[in-house]
């Protein structure tokens, strides 16, 4: 049609072959090649677009060669670009990106390549030419809960339960193995968007082992598992339950306890030998109203509170709430909050302040300070469960019952107005922020795996603190969670999606 409009004797010149050819900008990201579908998408469109990232420093190849990294397409027909695709006979065609054009203006936004997400990616749809009719396998679980969705909506409660019970039961008796593999499972099946009805249907789950697919096998069939009742009615396991429920009383301390012969807490509190410390005796006066849950609204209450405490010390205070219910639970056992200021130096100050100011105002009932330690050149630290060494606090707070919308969450009987509630608040560096927000926000299985994930798969060691590049052997410096996520190739996932 064209040639036909430009008419006899004028020969339309051949567009020049730009194969590779990188014009403007210089390049920024080495290790990407992008590969703009013009089917669809149209020549001149196509042609902004590479000019647009071209400008932002991404290698645009003009020919799908097989140093494509991400092929971008418009094409919404994902058949139809695929069944073109595999007709350019590309070997490298399997590790290549065939992404959608939000991950494009994704990246354009950001400056820079962004994770390919699941939504980004077109996906295969053509039958793989051997064995005409098996079905399409379900996505495939990960191992690690980083990898994994997981809202607060758990469709296998009935089994989740059963693993953390014997989970529990393990850690009382220091069985590491055997209580990291129940958390695993259970951690698995509160991924899942469906209920588990048969073993079958859990065959092709990672981190389900023999032990816990017989409790699961048990539990399908009759309801209930002979191991995890037997665990129940343990009258080892019901004290150590006991004594660990109080605010200051560790498994380590309750065993201790339990060999003596004590079995309640009339025991504990009559034992004359019995020097109870400060935090276990504050947990003692207040364990109705500790060990009864808090709700989202008293969180928010108390959000409030340290809020204005905050301000009032400096007017730029930056106040987030992490833990449970940054993750959307309806219910947490504390507050946990992350309390900074973009003043270099003035973090800890402030914090300090801030627990000053509660006491003021009369509602400090209980404070365990710890002062920083942080030292970057300690890091990285490479324990987990070692404790973070921002300044922090842990507290026990008075709310009234008039700061909260629909009053506080009261025992029956009672008519006191207020409630004791557990806080927790740390305080890092605006540079660590990312970190500390990431580290804080959990849950602790999903904290644990993007350990695991990154030491195992990266070669990096991550913890609230940073995370340092073993191979590069360097810090690699975060603004937001997405960048830590980034640096670890991982796709984002939401706080309310890291309830694992
Ligand atoms: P929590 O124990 O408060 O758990 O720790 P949670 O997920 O909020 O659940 P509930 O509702 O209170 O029971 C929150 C996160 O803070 C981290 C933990 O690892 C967890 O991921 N944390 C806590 C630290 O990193 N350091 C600490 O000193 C304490
Ligand atoms: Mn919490």
């Amino acid at each position: 049609m064209l040639q036909a409009r430009v008419g006899p004797g004028v020969r339309k010149r051949p567009r020049p072959v730009e194969a590779g050819v990188q014009r403007q900008g210089e390049v920024k990201f080495r290790d990407v090649r992008l590969y703009l579908v013009e089917r669809k998408m149209g020549r001149s469109r196509r042609s902004f677009l590479t000019q647009l990232a071209r400008s932002k420093g991404f290698i645009v190849e003009d020919v799908l060669s097989e140093e494509v990294t991400h092929v971008v397409s418009e094409d919404n027909e994902a058949a139809g670009l695929w069944a073109w695709l595999k007709g350019r006979g590309l070997k490298e065609l399997p590790k290549m990106q065939v992404v959608d054009i939000s991950w494009f203006t994704d990246s354009m936004r950001e400056g820079k390549p962004v994770a390919v997400e699941t939504r980004h990616c077109i996906q295969d749809t053509l039958p793989t030419l051997s064995e005409g009719s098996t079905p399409t396998p379900v996505a495939t679980v990960s191992q690690y809960a980083c990898q994994r969705r997981t809202t607060t909506e758990n469709n296998n409660k009935i089994l989740t339960d059963a693993f953390e019970v014997l989970a529990e039961s393990y850690e009382f008796s220091e069985m590491e193995g055997p209580c990291l593999a129940f958390r695993r499972a259970a951690s698995v099946l509160k991924s899942l968007p469906w209920a588990v009805q048969s073993l079958g249907a859990t065959q092709d789950l990672p981190c389900l082992g023999e032990r816990t697919k017989a409790v699961m096998e048990e539990i399908l069939q009759y309801g209930r598992s002979f191991e995890v009742e037997k665990t129940l009615s343990d009258e080892r396991y019901q004290t150590l339950k006991l004594f660990t429920s109080v605010f200051g009383i560790g498994p380590k301390t309750a065993d201790r306890w339990h060999r003596r012969g004590l079995r309640s807490f009339t025991d504990i509190l009559a034992e004359p030998s019995i020097q109870l410390n400060r935090m276990q005796q504050t947990g003692f006066l207040h364990y109705g109203d500790i060990s009864r849950a808090v709700s989202k609204a008293e969180a928010r209450a108390l959000g409030n509170i340290i809020d204005e405490a905050g301000r009032a010390i400096t007017p730029d205070a930056v106040l987030a709430v992490t833990g449970g219910f940054r993750r959307g639970k309806e219910f947490g056992h504390d507050v946990d909050f992350l309390l900074t200021t973009p003043q270099r130096g003035k973090e800890e100050g402030l914090l300090v302040n801030v627990i000053d100011r509660l006491k003021q105002q009369g509602i400090l009932l209980y404070c365990d300070y710890q002062a920083s330690t942080f030292d970057m050149d300690k890091l990285p630290c490479h324990r987990f469960e070692a404790m973070d060494q921002f300044p922090k606090c842990f507290l026990i707070l008075r709310l009234e019952g008039g700061c909260v919308e629909g009053g506080v969450q009261r025992a029956e009987g009672d008519d006191r107005g207020w409630r004791a509630v557990r806080v927790d608040i740390v305080s890092p560096p605006m540079e660590r922020y990312a970190y500390a927000l990431l580290g804080w926000t959990g849950s602790r299985q999903f904290e644990r795996d993007l350990r695991r994930y990154a030491r195992m798969e990266r070669r990096m060691l991550l913890d609230n603190h940073a995370l340092y590049d073993k191979t590069k052997e360097e810090f690699l410096a975060a603004e937001t969670e997405k960048d830590i996520f980034a640096h670890l190739g991982l796709e984002y996932i939401e706080p309310w999606q890291r309830n694992a």
